[in-house]
C-alpha cells in the first residue's frame, strides 16, 4: 500500500522504516530539511538500538523516501499516518495540538484521490471529531477523506521491535472502509496473531491517555511506598517483588528510584487531567495530580539525601551524576529525572560532572552549566558521591573495587535501586537508596 508517515521523530521515523520493512511504499514527511536529509541517508536523528539496521534496509529496498513537501504527500498517500508531536502547552497542563492542526490545514486542501487520515500522536479524547470537522471545511469538494486514530503504545529503546510485533493492536474508526484499509496495512501483524481490537475513536484515543495514566500510577504508587518504606526502615524493592508475585498486581513497572520521565508520561497525564476536566470530569482523575506530585518528589528527596550525606551543604562539593536521560537505551533528555537532579544539585553550589553513554551531548546542548566527563573514570575522579540515576546496564557491569580507587570517597545514591548493592558495599561502598534500608 501507499502510505505517508508525517512526522519523522522517534515515533514517525520509525513507524515509517518499519512499514516499509513489512512491504508498504512509504513516504515520511517532515517540515525539518535537515531530519529529512539525515534519514534520507540512513542516519537516524536518534539513537534507538536496531532502528539504523531497519532504516538502511527499507532504504535499500526502495520502499522508503523522505520529503518536507506535504503536496508530495498528498498526492502520495492512500493512508496518511499523523505522527507529529502533542507536547505540554506553555503556561498550561494542556497538549498543544497545534503541530496536528497544521498537518490536517497543510494536508486537507491537497486531497483529491479518496484516502484515510489516521492519527497516532496521543491526543486528547475529541480530537478526531474535530479533525474531521475540519478536513471537511478544508478539503476539495466532493473529496472522499476518512479519519481515524491509532494509538502507538511503543517505547524508547524497543521502538522497532515494539512496532513490528506489538503487544495489542488499537484502531478507531467510524466505518467499515476504513476498519479493512488499517486490516490491509496491519495484515502481517494480524497474520501473526497480534491482539486486535477495533473500537470508535474516542474509545482509541482514550485508550492511549488511559494507557499510560495506569503506568505513571503504577510507578508513583511503588515510589508513595518507598516514602512510607523510609519512614520505618522497611525494603521496598523486597515489597514490589512480594506484592508483584500476585498476577493481579504483576512486578513490572514497579521498580522505585526516581520516579518516570520522558516526552510522554510526565505530560500525558498532565494533558489528561486537563482534558477531564474541559469535559467537567475533573475530579474521576484528579488522583494524577497526585501522581504526577508523588514523582516530582523523588527528585527533591533524591537531592536532599544527597545535601545530608554531604553534611548538609552542596556548595563545592564534588558530585558525578551517573546518567542523563530518561532512561537507558535512548538518548532522550526531555524531562529527565537524571538531568533534573543534576541541574539542581549544581544550583545548589555543587560541582556536577555527568556522565552518560548516549545523551551526553543533548544533555549539555539543554544545560551548558553542566559538565560531562570524556569518559565514565574521568567523570568519576575525585568525587566525594556519585548518584547513579539512569539505568544503563554499562553501570551495572562497573567494577566497584575499580571505582572506588578514583573517588575521593566511596558514597553512592542509587537511584534506580538497579546497582548490585552488595558487591558495592563489598568493595568498601557505602550506598543509599529511596525506599531501602541502610
Ligand atoms: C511510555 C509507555 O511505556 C509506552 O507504552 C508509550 O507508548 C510511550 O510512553 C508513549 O506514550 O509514547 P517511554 O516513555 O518510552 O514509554 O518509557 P517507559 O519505559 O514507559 O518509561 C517511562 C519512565 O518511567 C522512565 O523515566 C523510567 O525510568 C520510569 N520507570 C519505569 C520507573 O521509574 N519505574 C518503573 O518501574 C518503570
Amino acid at each position: 500500500m501507499r502510505l505517508t508517515v508525517i512526522g519523522t521523530g522517534y515515533l514517525g521515523a520509525v513507524h515509517a522504516a518499519c512499514m516499509a520493512e513489512i512491504g508498504h511504499d512509504v513516504l515520511g514527511v517532515d517540515v525539518d530539511p535537515e531530519k529529512v536529509a539525515d534519514l534520507a541517508e540512513g542516519r537516524p536523528p536518534f539513537y534507538e538500538p536496531g532502528f539504523e539496521d531497519v532504516l538502511t534496509r527499507a532504504l535499500d529496498s526502495g520502499r522508503l523516501r523522505f520529503t518536507t513537501d506535504l503536496r508530495e504527500a498528498a498526492a502520495h498517500g492512500e493512508v496518511h499516518f499523523i505522527c507529529v508531536g502533542t507536547p505540554q502547552r506553555a503556561g498550561s497542563r494542556a497538549a498543544d495540538l497545534r503541530y496536528v492542526d497544521a498537518v490536517v490545514d497543510g494536508l486537507a486542501p491537497n486531497l483529491s484521490a479518496p484516502c484515510l487520515l489516521v492519527g497516532k500522536s496521543t491526543v486528547p479524547v475529541g480530537t478526531t471529531a474535530r479533525l474531521a470537522a475540519r478536513v471537511a471545511r478544508l478539503a476539495p469538494p466532493g473529496a472522499r477523506v476518512e479519519l481515524a486514530w491509532n494509538p502507538e503504545f511503543l517505547r524508547e529503546g524497543f521502538a522497532v521491535d515494539d512496532t513490528l510485533r506489538p503487544d495489542r493492536i488499537v484502531t478507531g474508526v467510524t466505518g467499515k472502509a476504513a476498519d479493512e484499509t488499517l486490516r490491509r496495512v496491519y495484515a502481517p501483524m494480524l497474520a501473526a496473531g497480534v491482539p486486535y481490537l477495533v473500537t470508535d475513536p474516542n474509545t482509541a484515543e482514550l485508550v492511549k491517555s488511559a494507557a499510560n495514566a495506569f503506568l505513571a500510577t503504577k510507578i508513583s504508587f511503588i515510589n508513595a511506598m518507598a516514602e512510607v518504606c523510609d519512614a520505618t526502615g522497611a525494603d521496598v524493592a523486597t515489597l514490589a517483588d512480594a506484592i508483584g508475585h500476585d498476577t493481579r498486581i504483576g512486578r513490572q513497572f514497579l521498580n522505585a528510584g526516581l520516579g518516570f520521565g520522558g516526552g510522554c508520561l510526565p505530560k500525558d497525564i498532565r494533558a489528561f487531567t486537563a482534558r477531564a476536566q474541559e469535559l467537567g470530569v475533573g475530579p474521576a482523575v484528579a488522583f494524577l495530580g497526585q501522581v504526577d506530585e508523588i514523582n516530582q518528589r523523588q527528585r527533591s528527596r533524591t537531592v536532599a539525601l544527597a545535601g545530608r550525606l554531604l553534611g548538609g551543604d552542596l556548595t563545592g562539593r564534588r558530585v558525578t551524576v551517573l546518567g542523563a536521560t530518561f532512561k537507558p537505551n535512548s538518548d532522550d533528555v526531555r524531562d529527565s529525572p537524571a538531568l533534573a537532579v543534576a541541574v539542581e544539585l549544581h544550583r545548589q553550589g555543587a560541582r556536577v560532572r555527568v556522565h552518560d553513554p548516549e545523551g551526553a551531548a543533548k544533555a549539555v546542548l539543554a544545560h551548558p552549566e553542566l559538565r560531562c566527563g570524556a569518559d565514565l573514570l574521568t567523570a568519576c575522579q575525585g568525587a566525594e558521591l556519585v548518584l547513579h540515576l539512569t539505568e544503563w546496564s554499562e553501570y551495572r557491569e562497573l567494577d566497584p573495587v575499580k571505582l572506588a580507587r578514583v573517588v575521593r570517597t566511596p558514597l553512592l545514591i542509587d537511584g534506580r535501586n538497579a546497582l548490585p548493592h552488595d558487591a558495592w558495599r563489598a568493595a568498601g561502598w557505602t550506598v543509599k537508596a529511596l525506599g531501602r534500608p541502610a
